[in-house]
């Protein structure tokens, strides 16, 4: 399939102070995504499924006034620390850092402003077979209470086969902490089409990060063996989510971070397939991130409108979030999100699309 060309630009909307927010189309091997210099944020995400049919299988909006005042996140980069840190609050190198609390007493997705809120500037390019997006932003000094400037560079890329592949790269000034992640809620049968509890999710992890009521892991690994929590063979996210698990109660459903199997690597390994068996369409995740957010869209509760006039209600989408696990800065055992001065934050999640 073609449609491969330089990625094309369009006026999105306005901010209330009227910043211009761009869409950014692009189109490679199949996939096709728009993408908004707003949080940037993958408006839509098109795929093929096995007859050849496309659907938008990523939740958005229309508008950009919706993406300012109701999105849960919807396709956003989040940063500085993707999922929470228990009551906002971190110590490092002896000094405590209170940080922007967004979700009861904790911090969630960086705080009350994080990256998803934030306009980046996006360099589009064309490079071999591959087209792309380079996004940049810098975080100032103590922005949402985080220590250290924050320079960004976040790189999407179509792959000449239609893969989206998402490279992060930040270094700072100061001693930090950092887990930048996605957050694409996906409906492989497409956006608004209903629910996905039969869509068939596998995750490469013997292990997750059980949490406490707020969903600050408790520092235990739990074994998935025997339980809801056991994704290792393909299965219906349906399937368990309603065996009254006790973690699955306290979050609604799914919304835990499993261990890796594989843990950090160097380079970006199959960690996550999730299949629609009617559309056909697969999504296979690849990361070198050591932890894996499955969240079943439990807080979706049908107030949310997207493009055709479609609601989204619970579980009418899924986020793979690739990370560290959340509240890492207070779990001395969890891999390290400490990131110093000289030192460069690297990491890959790849997305591959079938049909
Ligand atoms: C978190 C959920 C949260 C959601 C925001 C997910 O990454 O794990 O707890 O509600 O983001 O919509």
């Amino acid at each position: 399939m073609g449609g491969r060309g330089r990625p094309v630009t369009s006026l999105f909307g306005r901010l209330a102070d009227g910043t211009e927010i761009h869409s950014w189309s692009l189109e490679n091997g199949g996939t096709r995504m728009k993408v908004l210099s707003y949080g940037g944020i993958v408006q839509s995400l098109e795929v093929p499924d096995r007859h050849g049919r496309y659907a938008d299988v990523s939740l958005g909006f229309d508008r950009i006034e919706e993406y300012v005042a109701s999105s849960p996140y919807f396709g956003a980069l989040i940063g500085r620390y993707g999922n929470r840190i228990g009551n906002g609050r971190f110590t490092l190198d002896g000094e405590t850092y209170q940080l922007s609390v967004d979700d009861g007493e904790n911090s969630l997705h960086g705080g009350a402003d994080g990256f998803d809120r934030r306009v980046w500037d996006v360099e589009p390019f064309t490079e071999g077979s591959d087209v792309g997006l380079r996004l940049s932003y810098t975080s100032a000094d103590g922005e949402m209470g985080y220590p250290g400037t924050l320079e960004m560079k976040v790189t999407y890329t179509l792959t000449e086969r239609g893969d989206w592949r998402i490279d992060y790269e930040a270094t700072t000034d100061r001693a930090t902490v950092v887990n930048l992640t996605s957050h694409v809620y996906w409906n492989l049968a497409g956006a608004g089409s209903g629910t996905i509890e039969d869509h068939e999710l596998e995750i490469a992890a013997s292990r997750y990060t059980p949490t406490d009521p707020g969903l600050i892991p408790t520092g235990e690994l739990a074994e998935v063996a025997g339980t809801a929590f056991d994704f290792r063979r393909a299965k219906p996210i349906g399937r368990d989510l309603r065996t009254g698990h006790p973690d699955l109660l306290a979050a609604k459903g799914y919304d835990h971070n499993w261990v890796l199997d594989k843990g950090v690597t160097a380079e970006p390994e199959h960690v996550a397939t999730l299949r629609d068996p009617a559309s056909g369409r697969t999504l296979e995740i690849a990361t070198n991130e050591p932890g894996l957010q499955f969240y079943s869209g439990n807080f979706l509760d049908g107030t949310l409108v997207g493009p055709g006039g479609h609601t989204y209600r619970q579980g009418d989408a899924l986020c793979l979030e690739t990370q560290h696990f959340p509240d890492s800065p207070n779990h001395p055992s969890f891999p390290s999100t400490v990131l110093r001065p000289g030192q460069t934050y690297r990491t890959t999640t790849i997305h591959s699309f079938n049909s």
